[in-house]
């Protein structure tokens, strides 16, 4: 394709069933976001849709948990995301939703379409049932061993361990999301999308890159590959559920479309609500061949955006994907990030404990995006990020320069070179178009990381040339030169302040501001905004420092917000849905009377240092905060839990056991653990938000 005379973006529609976290924003919404605001201040014309998937078994699994309605459940989620994406600054044209009237009608007819084409195939076929709940197991209801990794908790759609696609047939030992037993099978009708059919031209269109346009990320086309030489099945495209987009066909009662064919549609679905409230031609978006339409997802939808979709798209006349530009995974503090195990760094928490500071996140999470392999969080390195590279560079360049030409020049721009240039100003200045084509050239190609990064060079070059003039020292002897340097300085600012727009929007604004412009563009490293005599506003920090104490405390929050224990994989959390225990039990001890129990003073508390103990296997030696003192505990637990795992862990404490001495190390007390049948340990864990020192009765 040539210059594409427009542009359909979407961002992956996130389920409605739980906030986001960091790992979600830096896979699929960051890069559109870059993306679209890189487009548009290149004046190009572009639609950037998303919303929220509200069907499917992810949402009705979620009610159940909560104990309300999966009405009740996308509400709330629906309400939170859409803040939560606009807070940050991701910023959609239009954030729909699946459970709109809009959405239902266009997926429905989308569906109706293909079917009166002949498009489908209809087949009966025993598929799981659970007679205690009188239900069918579509995909998540259905858990597992998984073929591929041998994760005993592989959902019927997909093993969240190694990223397999799968289908419930193919879990070995099936159990029951709803009762957690095996379940029996029944016959059931449903529509096929006959994907073996599509093959020859996927191969084409996938593997040889006809028609595409543009190359595919490797990991993407790897995965596409793997898929179409495995050969292709047909694939069911319809559930039994009671939640979701009712099959458009007579005899289809109780039936709805598979999530995974009406999510997609869902972009279709808002680009016309898009238009219609904006007054354009939705179609345009969708069925013009002049129309680039580039999705963002993570890894684990490649095959519904690179296969499924696509089949859809082309057998209604719409357009293809020219790239599918997937992220890997981000893990967190050396694990995976899990919703369910409440392993995350939440956006809208972020947002509380950080107030005014998006640009920082997306700084960080750009500057470590998953772009070809999995990425990791750690607060350490956003500390470092943030406090060598925002504040140290960036901040501090455009800080001196603004400060310095208030002092010297009352905060007008001065007088810029006359005549011949001198070699340090014009290899300083030519580094200003430099940024712009790598800028750009990088964002075309999809490698956020790499733009980033040329937007700090240009802020790095102006520090290094500030270092080498030190026009602080020059004024008194040679205002002219100082002049010059600040101009200079002055406008590579103007101009950061353009190239920062895509990354941090906030802060461009901040410079905009600083600098007395409009907030008005141009994509043009040759553009003068700043010229001689035009006043600037007031010196302001753009960024802040982030302590040594506010990164502990995250850290502890993150681990305080852990169950007991302190498992290393995700497995599917069933709380409040299957009751599973059949464990043996210690038996009672004798009864007690209650000034018996009256005597021992228990407390919350937090472990705020673990370390082995030398010479002693089996012991922790651990500081406790009981908010009044800290205490030294020693506790025979060395064999159960990593240390380093502890920091943070919440604790109820024995707080007046008389001390005694382990291994030469006084023990002031008692941390209080369950164990289980199989000897596994358990903290207990004082309620969230129970200030340490309570007293517990
Ligand atoms: O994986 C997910 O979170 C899905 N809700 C993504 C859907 S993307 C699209 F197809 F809508
Ligand atoms: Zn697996």
């Amino acid at each position: 394709m040539s210059e594409p005379k427009r542009y359909t973006v979407t961002s992956a529609l996130p389920y409605a069933n739980g906030p986001l976290h960091v790992g979600h924003i830096a896979g699929a919404y960051l890069p559109g976001d870059i993306y679209v605001r890189y487009l548009r201040l290149r004046g190009r014309d572009v639609v950037y849709v998303c919303g929220s998937d509200e069907h499917g078994a992810a949402i009705t699994i979620q009610a159940k948990k909560e104990g309300t309605t999966p009405q009740a459940i996308i509400d709330k989620y629906h309400e939170i995301n859409k803040q939560a994406f606009k807070d940050l600054g991701i910023n959609f044209d239009i954030y729909h939703r699946t459970s709109s009237k809009l959405h239902h009608e266009t997926s429905s007819q989308y569906f109706k379409d293909l079917y009166d084409k002949g498009f489908f195939e209809e087949r009966e076929t025993e598929q799981y049932y659970d007679d205690e709940f009188s239900q069918f197991l579509a995909d998540r209801y259905i858990i597992g061993t998984c073929p591929n990794c041998g994760n005993e908790n592989a959902y019927g759609d997909q093993c969240e361990k190694c990223g397999t696609t799968l289908s419930p047939d193919e879990l070995i030992n099936p159990r029951s999301m709803l009762s957690n037993k095996a379940p029996v099978k029944r016959l059931t009708k449903h529509w096929y999308l006959p994907l073996d059919k599509q093959e020859d031209w996927l191969r084409e269109w996938i593997i040889k890159g006809n028609g595409r346009n543009e190359e595919w990320k490797v990991n993407v086309a790897g995965q596409c590959r793997s898929w179409i030489e495995q050969g292709l099945h047909p694939r069911s495209i319809t559930r039994d559920l009671d939640w979701g987009v009712p099959v458009p066909l007579p005899g289809a009662e109780g039936k709805v479309l598979y999530v995974w064919l009406d999510a997609p549609i869902g972009y279709i679905s808002a680009t016309k609500q898009w238009a219609i409230d904006n007054n354009k031609d939705w179609e345009l978006y969708w069925k013009n061949k002049d129309t680039k339409l580039v999705h963002f997802i993570g890894k684990d939808n490649i095959v519904f955006h690179c296969i499924i979709f696509p089949t859809i798209l082309k057998a209604n006349n719409y357009i293809l994907p020219t790239n599918v530009p997937a992220n890997e995974f981000m893990n967190l503090e050396g694990r995976k990030l899990s919703t369910s195990r409440n392993w995350a760094v939440w956006v809208h928490e972020f947002l509380e404990d950080f107030p005014g500071q998006q640009d920082v996140l997306r700084y960080y999470l750009c500057s470590n995006m998953p772009e070809t392999k999995d990425s990791e969080f750690t607060w350490a390195d956003f500390q470092a990020r943030n406090n060598n590279e925002l504040v140290a560079t960036l901040g501090n360049f455009v800080n001196r320069v603004m400060v310095l030409t208030h002092k010297y020049f009352e905060g007008k721009i001065p007088d810029g070179p006359q005549g011949d240039l001198k070699q340090e100003d014009i290899e300083f200045v030519a580094q200003i178009a430099k940024a712009y084509q790598n800028v750009g050239e990088s964002i075309e190609k999809y490698d956020f990381r790499q733009a980033q990064n040329s937007l700090m060079e240009l802020a790095r070059s102006g520090d290094r040339y500030l270092g080498l003039l030190e026009p602080w020292k020059l004024y008194k002897i040679d205002p002219k030169r100082t002049a010059e340097i600040l101009y200079n300085g002055l406008q590579v600012i103007a101009h950061l302040s353009v190239l920062s727009l895509p990354f941090l929007p906030t802060t461009s604004g901040k410079l905009r501001r600083l600098l007395n412009l409009p907030n008005e563009f141009e994509w043009n490293p040759g553009t003068v905004y700043l010229p001689t005599g035009h006043q600037l506003n007031q010196p302001e920090l753009l960024f802040s420092k982030v302590e040594d104490e506010t990164i502990a405390k995250q850290v502890t929050k993150l681990h305080a917000s852990q169950p007991m224990t302190t498992p290393t994989e995700e497995t599917p959390s069933t709380e409040g849905i299957a009751t599973t225990q059949t464990s043996a039990y210690e038996p009672m001890k004798a009864e007690i009377v209650f000034d018996d129990f009256a005597k021992i003073d228990l407390r919350a508390g937090t472990i705020i240092t673990a370390e082995k103990v030398e010479k002693a296997d089996k012991l922790l030696k651990f500081t406790v905060d009981l908010g009044f003192e800290q205490r030294t505990i020693v506790s025979g637990v060395a064999s159960h839990f990593q240390p380093e795992t502890l920091i943070g862990q919440r604790v109820s404490i024995v707080a007046n056991l008389a001390p005694r001495k382990l291994k030469g190390i006084e023990s002031q007390g008692m941390i209080l653990l369950a164990e289980d049948s199989a000897g596994k340990l358990y903290f207990t864990v004082p309620a969230e938000g129970t200030p340490n020192g309570s007293v517990i009765r």
